[in-house]
């Protein structure tokens, strides 16, 4: 496994709980020695037993030699990131095709290559290429092997998944029969679980990738501006959210309004897309704007929470609960605390944040001037506004009454609804949410 962040680690992980003998190859050296020295260095809940549990049974190994990793393998997966190119939002390929490189310098007999990175169309036959072009005379296979999990519920949607999609190169005579024997039998306890496993070509499996992404960040886009709607004609997004997903056809998971998707990969993903569609001469235009509403909406939260204190925040206190692109995760990659906390800096606010995980990787990405908080109360302490951006549970349960007590103001932005508005206005609170009636 080539790779030990979220994916590497999570895969790589499973695989050893499956029986399979896994090496994870990681070059960052602090990532490197937290793995080695039995520390996880990203928050995932439950990876830390699956690690232990593995390495001890001597099934998963951590180290920087590809080398000795990819010797006698029979796949090595490519878990490496594919961040956004700054300009253009193409995915950059650049760090999967030097893991490919370099696994193509050390391999020996036959190796099947599998991308569990989300790659854009094209890139398997790139890495085929390269692969040629590297070694002529190795004998190889790409396959592509997209991966769903989501941070926070990683072990459940690798162990449990939806679908295993694997695609292998139809082209070539032999190679995709060879390819799916070696993933068929690594996705074993799957079939026996009847989880259902797509065989495909390479560049289709690639798609489902970000069409599958595409469709649930453009999902959650129709109903942040169906929420805006409600809140014009007095209709009510969580009643319309729950009717309108009782039809099976459009199904209720995805409809949560929200100040934006976040995270390391929808908006990384859409823009991906669409810019795939672009050179591909078929623009897909949901998808573009999609992404355009999506980065509109961030902004238009902070501008919510300026109209809230009247139009100006110069000197206020504000409170912020949450600042993680989704609970149960460590990640800051994309979250909307990093636009609206920008924005109310600038506005001249004082910022008191609270996070249950994600204060560490806040501190890089968020104004300086944010005051980092002990608990949810300490961020409420002294504020004239609160601000509710992610929706761990912790703060579903703080009472009104015991907000009051520490609160200056008595207003409440709660922009994921995780409160019930009711008891919020009894307690006195001057609060807004989105898509619910006032
Ligand atoms: P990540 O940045 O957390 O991890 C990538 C790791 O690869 C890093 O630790 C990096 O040091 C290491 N690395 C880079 N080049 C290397 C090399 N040549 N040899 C060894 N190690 C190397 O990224 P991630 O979140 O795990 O995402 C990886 C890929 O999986 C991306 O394409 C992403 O879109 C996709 N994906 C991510 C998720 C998710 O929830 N994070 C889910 C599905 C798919
Ligand atoms: C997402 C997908 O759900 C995974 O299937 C996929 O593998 C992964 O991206 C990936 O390719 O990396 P993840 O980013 O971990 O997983 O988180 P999600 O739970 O999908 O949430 C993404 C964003 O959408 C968050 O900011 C979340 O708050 C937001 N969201 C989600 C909403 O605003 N409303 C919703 O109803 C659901």
């Amino acid at each position: 496994m080539i790779g030990g962040g979220y994916v590497g680690l999570v895969s790589g992980t499973c695989f050893a709980e499956f029986g399979t003998d896994v090496a994870i190859v990681e070059t960052n050296p602090d990532r490197l020695t937290a793995l080695r020295e039995g520390r996880i260095p990203i928050y995932e809940p439950g990876l830390d037993r699956l690690v232990a549990e593995n390495v001890e049974a001597g099934r998963l190994t951590f180290g920087d030699d590809i080398a000795a990793a990819v010797k006698g393998a029979d796949a090595v997966f490519v878990a490496v990131g594919t961040p956004s190119r700054r300009g253009d939002g193409q995915a950059d390929t650049s760090y999967v095709y030097a893991a490919v490189e370099q696994v193509a310098r050390v391999a020996e007999g036959y190796t099947l290559i599998v991308t569990k990175s989300t790659v854009p169309v094209g890139t398997g036959r790139e890495i085929a290429k390269i692969v040629h072009a590297t070694r002529p005379d190795l004998d190889f296979d790409v396959a592509s092997n997209p991966e769903f999990l989501r941070e926070g519920n990683a072990i459940v949607d690798f162990m449990k998944p939806d679908r295993v999609i694997i695609g292998t190169d139809q082209a070539k005579p032999g190679g995709t029969q060879r390819a799916q024997d070696i993933l068929r039998k690594l996705y074993r306890p799957l079939y026996l679980l009847e989880r259902p496993i797509v065989f495909t070509g390479l560049e289709t499996a690639e798609l489902i990738k970000y069409a599958a992404n595409s469709f649930l960040a453009m999902k959650i886009t129709f109903i942040n501006e169906i929420s805006d709607l409600c809140e014009k004609v007095g209709a009510d997004v969580n009643d319309v959210a729950r009717s309108i997903g009782l039809d099976g056809r459009i199904g209720k998971k995805f409809l949560h309004p929200s100040p934006g998707f976040g995270g390391s990969c929808f908006p990384k993903d859409t823009r991906a897309l669409t810019a795939i569609g672009r050179n591909a001469g078929s623009p897909v235009r949901l998808i573009e704007t999609t992404v355009a509403v999506n980065e509109l909406r961030m902004k238009a939260m902070g501008e919510r929470v300026i109209a809230l204190a009247g139009g100006d925040v110069k000197g206020l206190t504000i409170g912020v609960l949450g600042l993680t692109f989704k609970p149960e995760t460590d990640d800051m990659r994309e979250a909307a605390s990093i636009v609206v906390l920008d924005q109310l800096d600038k506005a001249g606010a004082q910022i008191r944040a609270f996070d249950p995980a994600g204060m560490e990787t806040a501190r890089a990405v968020l104004p300086k001037a944010v005051t980092y908080c002990k608990d949810a109360l300490d961020a409420a302490t002294g504020a004239d506004i609160l601000v509710v951006l992610t929706e761990w549970n912790e703060f579903r349960s703080l009472s009104p009454e015991k907000l009051k007590t520490r609160m200056t103001g008595r207003k409440v932005a709660d922009l994921r609804n995780i409160w019930d508005p009711e008891s919020l206005k009894e307690a006195g609170f001057d609060y807004i949410s989105l898509g619910r009636p006032d």
